[in-house]
């Protein structure tokens, strides 16, 4: 038997166009609250980052496993030696935490770290890390380009420079109970260096939070600079018109520059930057220029004197 006459509606159970939207709105919202709930409470070191999308930056290079990763660091927060920080870095809670976004900005803002890192969708990038004591390492890190973040503050003209402060608390951070560098640990990056679409907000590795010994709950990674101007564990990020004066340039200028674009062409004072040698690996490979990645990079230093400049 086939019905043939549609029923037929009372007006009164169509649903009005406003209701209908504010359900549409509701639904949306609810979709939305399912997502956050895929964010557990507070994230801690070693859980997974949910809703991670791979990316293209990926490198012919093999992985350097996890474990040399996080057992081979340098935080001098935590000690001055490459083993300290994984056994000591334990005693650094990292939530509650807030990241201060402020200073030549239209909207400076104090962030939640889980605030920020839901601010864009979390990617994982496969970047080589190169340190200038000539060891580096290749490592899937999870995090959305800083400029997603600096888009959103809205830099007024007077910002040319954005400097990145780590958290100040020798109790959390025992090493600065010791006056090896003057804390707070400071980096910073000329704006355009930190818009480039490489420089990355890093929330985790290996598709987990951060181990608190590589920077939680937030750090940069800048990755054709050396390792020093990817400052960890991050508190406030300003944007400045004066460039400022990073910690190990304050420390030893004549060592450690602004740039520190890794170059082999320019040697450290002490030591050639010429090769390197990758955690995990015995012979050493030659360092690249700009750390391989010349061609993204290249042009944001044309007519510089690199050497001058180093
Ligand atoms: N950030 C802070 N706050 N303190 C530090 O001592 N060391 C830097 C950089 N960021 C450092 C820091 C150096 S020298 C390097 S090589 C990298 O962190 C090392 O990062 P990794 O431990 O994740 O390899």
């Amino acid at each position: 038997m086939r019905k043939t006459s549609s029923p037929r509606i009372a007006p009164s159970e169509i649903t009005p166009r406003d209701l209908y939207h504010d359900r549409r709105r509701f639904m949306q919202a609810a979709a939305g609250a399912a997502a956050a709930a895929l964010w557990p409470h507070w994230l801690s070191a070693g859980e997974k980052l949910p809703g991670v999308r791979k990316t293209d930056h990926v490198l012919p290079d093999a992985l350097t496993p996890f474990e040399d990763v996080a057992h081979y660091n340098n935080f001098y927060e935590f000690g001055t030696d490459k083993e300290t920080p994984s056994r000591t870095a334990g005693s650094l809670k990292t939530r509650p935490w807030t990241v201060s976004v402020e200073g030549e900005v239209q909207k400076p803002k104090l962030f939640d770290v889980d605030d920020l890192l839901k601010l864009a969708p979390l990617e994982e990038r496969i970047y080589r890390l190169r340190c200038v004591e000539g060891w580096s390492m290749v490592v899937p890190w999870v995090g959305f380009p800083l400029a997603e973040l600096i888009k959103r503050v809205e830099p007024t003209g007077n910002a040319k420079f954005v400097e990145f402060i780590t958290l100040y608390d020798p109790a959390r951070m025992p090493g600065q109970k010791s006056s090896v560098l003057d804390w707070p640990y400071r980096e910073a990056l000329r704006l355009d260096e930190a818009m480039h679409p490489l420089t990355l907000l890093v929330f985790g590795l290996y598709g987990e939070v951060l181990p608190n010994q590589n920077g939680a709950p937030v750090r940069v990674v800048v990755p054709w600079k050396y390792g020093f101007k990817s400052a960890k564990s991050i508190v406030r990020i300003r944007f400045v018109e004066q460039q400022p004066v990073s910690t190990w340039t304050r420390a030893v200028p004549s060592e450690y520059g602004f740039y520190a674009n890794v170059n082999p062409q320019v040697d450290h004072p002490r030591w050639s930057q010429a090769k390197e040698r990758r955690l995990g690996e015995f012979f050493k490979r030659p360092t690249l220029m700009f750390n391989g990645y010349a061609e993204q990079v290249a042009h944001l230093y044309a007519g510089m004197d690199l050497k001058k400049f180093f």
